[in-house]
Parts: C-alpha cells; structure tokens; sequence
C-alpha cells in the first residue's frame, strides 16, 4: 500500500503505465467527455474549485477525473464500492497528480468510509465546492454526520451501530464514534462550501429524494441517472455487456441452455434479461410492476414469482435497487452450485447477513470476489462479489464508450451547478 505525503492511497503506484495505457485507450472511447473537454477548455469553468467524488474507481472514472482536472477542478476521489476500484486506474491518477485518490479493490468496511473522508477533505482542512456521488454514500456521510455532530454537542450523544441494520451503515456509526469527538466541528466545515452534488444512479437518486421529502437536503442535487443518454444506455446496455462479463470472469459457466431468473424487470434487469437470451439461456423474470412485468411478456420471458422456480433456476441476478429480493430460504431451495448474483446498488438484495448466520455454513473462497458457500446438508451456492454489484465486483463495470454518455452528463451537471447564472434552490 503507498502512502506518499498521506495524500493518495492506491493499492500500488507501479501499476501506473498499465492504468495510463488503458487510460489512453479509453480515452478514443469515450469521445463525449473528450468533446467537452475541448469545448470548455478557454472557460475552465472549474477554475479554483474542489470536486470531490464517490464513484467506481474505474479506467473510465479516470477518463472523468482527468476531464474534470483538464477544466480547473482541484479533484478529489473514493470509490463507492469497496470491490470496484481497478487498482491500475488509481495508481495513474496518484502518478499524474490529476486527482488525489484514496481507492484499492478489496477496502474493508471501515477502510471505505476512511477514503470517503479523505477524499471529502481538502488540504487546508476545508471540504469540497461540489461533489459527484454514485449511491449517495459520499452525501449521506455529510447529512449524517453534521446531523450527529449537533447531537454530540448538545447532548455528547453518538450513534449507535447497534440501532441499525446494514453492514455499511454500522461501520458508519462505528466511524462516526473515532472522528466526531476528534473534531465535532469537521462534517459542518465540509459541507459549508457544496454548492452541489450530481448523482449517477436510480439508487442514490432515490435516497435524495427521501431527504428531499423530509426537507433534510441542504445541497444542490442534480439527477445525472435520469437523463436518456445515462439510463436509457448505461444502465440498458452497459449492463446488457458487463453482466454477462461478471458472471463468466468469476464462474467461467456455460450459459446456454442454463435457467436464469432475472429479478426486476427496469433499465438494468432489461438489459441482463436481455443479455442471457442472446446467450441462448432460458430467461425468466420476476417483477412486481404491471407494466414492467407485461414488458417482460411481450419480449417473450415468462414472468414468474421466485418461489415457484427457485428449485430449477441455474443462475439468478437481482436488479431491483429494493432489499430482500433472494432469501435464505430461497437460498437453502436451490440447487446444488447455482450461481446467484447481484447487479444492483446496495448489497441487501441478497440476504448475505442471513446466509452469513446459518447455523452450519461454511465459506469456500474460490477466488476473490467468488465463494461458495456450503449448507450442512452439502449442497452449496455460488454467491458472487459477496453480494455487491457483480459486475464492478466480479469485472471491470461497463466499457468506456456507454461511460462516456454517463461522464459527459456528469462533466455537463458539474459545470451548471458551478455556473454562476444557475438559479438552482437548494433541496
Ligand atoms: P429501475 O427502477 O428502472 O428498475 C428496478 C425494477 O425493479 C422496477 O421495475 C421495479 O418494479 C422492480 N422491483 C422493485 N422491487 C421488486 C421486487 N421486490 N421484486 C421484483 N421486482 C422489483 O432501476 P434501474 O435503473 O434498473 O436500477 C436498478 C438497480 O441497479 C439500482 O440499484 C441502480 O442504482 C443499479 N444500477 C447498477 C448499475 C451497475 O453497473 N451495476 C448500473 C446502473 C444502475
Ligand atoms: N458503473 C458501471 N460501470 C462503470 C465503470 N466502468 N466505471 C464507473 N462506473 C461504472
């Protein structure tokens, strides 16, 4: 792990040619975000401000560092997934000095929010004057904290990790308990200067909204997910090609002819529904809207409820952005190695905390990122990525040129919250 000047932290800075010759190559892919750095390369609409990002650590996520740094930003970065962080593309960022990254793949719990932190705080202790997020993770980190940094000070109260119930929400009650009394003042003094966030996907988008609703957004927000040229292509069709990508770098399974039931028939599970027909598997959908699941119909797929498959299905993939989809009793039902993945957000699609608590369980790592785990009766299952977003997890996300549409609406939102004619309110 290098640690030069405590202001990077990547996995290993001599993996930077490599990340720097993909970075070229990707760069040809993404013409989008290289068009924009040309057109607004006199205006520097980013002069003298500090981005700071929470998104896949990618090769693609650098071409969107570099462009960002290209118009002036001061750029600081995490990655919102502890397994999607290409180390490769992180060490080329920290070599260049075009963003100061705090990313590897494999970060634990504690480790990630660690990086978030360091990617939110900029030199002189000040916090960032916009942020691109992808989940919301990188927000939630300053609502929260300013929210319990108040309780601190008017009643020396600290969260609890006890009173929630998701692996990543502990470690951030946990880490909440180190820094708040170390500084009760920091998430306020981070938070003063964002003008705004732009957020890459429905998940986070949907999270905003929440806060929105209980008036409790003090930021800016712009929804990059919902522009045609992101969802309608990333989450389609990136997903359509990395999907399939996931689940073969981690399993190396036949697909035709094998059973696969696709949970959430939306942007996302269109595209891997669409992806495993063309692969000549059989593809059933499970879907709890009318129209989505009608949409399932009329592309041919039989529209099923888990429970009346779960048995015969080789291979199952959530894609809902909802929890609780597959549980451990559709797991202990399946077959014997039937792989099951995970596409969307959050890792509580799949109840991992319940498989996790099994009474006689066992876990077979087969490589990173690929285990299977063992009932006592011994028969196992394939879970891949420990149930976070196979295809960041298991591979390398989406390929460069469906990015480029994403990071294009993402450089464009940047530059209209830091416009100074923008009118946007706040919430
Ligand atoms: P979407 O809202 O378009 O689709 C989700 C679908 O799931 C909806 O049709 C909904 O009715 C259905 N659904 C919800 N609860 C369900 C349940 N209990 N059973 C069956 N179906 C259910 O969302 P989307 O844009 O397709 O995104 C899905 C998830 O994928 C989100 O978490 C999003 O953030 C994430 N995402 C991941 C990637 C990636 O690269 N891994 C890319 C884009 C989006
Ligand atoms: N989301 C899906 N694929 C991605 C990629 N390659 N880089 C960043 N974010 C992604």
């Amino acid at each position: 792990m290098e640690d030069l000047n405590n202001d990077f932290k990547v996995k290993d800075i001599s993996l930077h040619e490599w990340g720097r010759k993909e970075i070229e190559l990707a760069e040809v892919e993404m013409p989008g975000c290289m068009a924009t750095r040309e057109k607004y390369k006199e205006q520097q609409p980013f002069a003298g401000k500090k981005i700071s990002g929470s998104l896949h650590m990618t090769i693609q996520t650098a071409v969107l560092i570099e462009s960002l740094n290209s118009l002036g930003a001061e750029v600081r970065w995490c990655s919102c997934n502890i397994y999607s962080t290409q180390d490769q593309a992180a060490a080329a960022i920290a070599k260049a000095d075009t963003g100061k990254v705090f990313a590897w793949k494999g970060l634990t719990l504690n480790e990630y929010w660690w990086c978030t932190l360091k990617a939110l705080t900029f030199p002189d202790g000040s916090g960032p004057d916009s942020i691109v997020d992808d989940g919301g993770d990188m927000t939630i980190m300053l609502i929260e904290g300013m929210k319990w940094e108040k309780k601190y000070k008017e009643k020396q109260e600290l969260p609890d990790p006890e009173s929630v119930t998701g692996d990543d929400e502990k470690a951030l009650y946990q880490f909440y308990r180190e820094v708040i009394p170390q500084d009760p003042e920091r998430f306020h003094r981070l938070s003063k200067n964002v003008k705004g966030i732009s957020e890459e996907t429905t998940t986070g988008v949907h999270r905003l909204y929440q806060l929105s609703k209980k008036k409790l957004l003090p930021f800016v927000a712009i929804n990059v997910n919902d522009s045609v040229t992101k969802s309608k292509f990333d989450n389609l069709y990136g997903c359509r090609q990395s999907v399939i990508d996931g689940v073969i770098r981690a399993t190396d399974v036949m697909l035709a002819g094998k059973k696969v039931l696709v949970c959430g028939y939306g942007d996302v599970g269109k595209g891997c529904a669409q992806a495993f027909k063309d692969n000549h598997a059989v593809v059933y959908v499970a879907e709890v809207d009318p129209i989505c699941a009608l949409q399932a119909c009329m592309e041919g797929f039989q529209v099923k409820r888990i429970e009346t498959v779960v048995q015969d299905i080789d291979i199952f993939i959530t894609a809902t952005g909802n929890k609780g989809i597959i549980s451990v009793a559709h797991m202990e039902k399946m077959k014997n190695n039937a792989i099951v993945g995970n596409i969307g957000h959050f890792d509580n699609e799949l109840d991992m905390a319940g498989l996790k608590a099994y009474p006689g369980i066992k876990r077979i790592e087969i490589k990173p990122q690929t285990d299977r785990w063992v009932f006592p009766d011994g028969h196992g299952i394939i879970i891949l990525a420990d149930g976070r977003l196979l295809n960041l997890g298991c591979s390398t996300g989406h390929p460069s040129f469906v990015m480029s549409n994403s990071f294009t609406n993402q450089i464009l939102a940047q530059i209209s919250i830091h416009d100074p004619n923008s009118t946007y309110q706040n919430g």
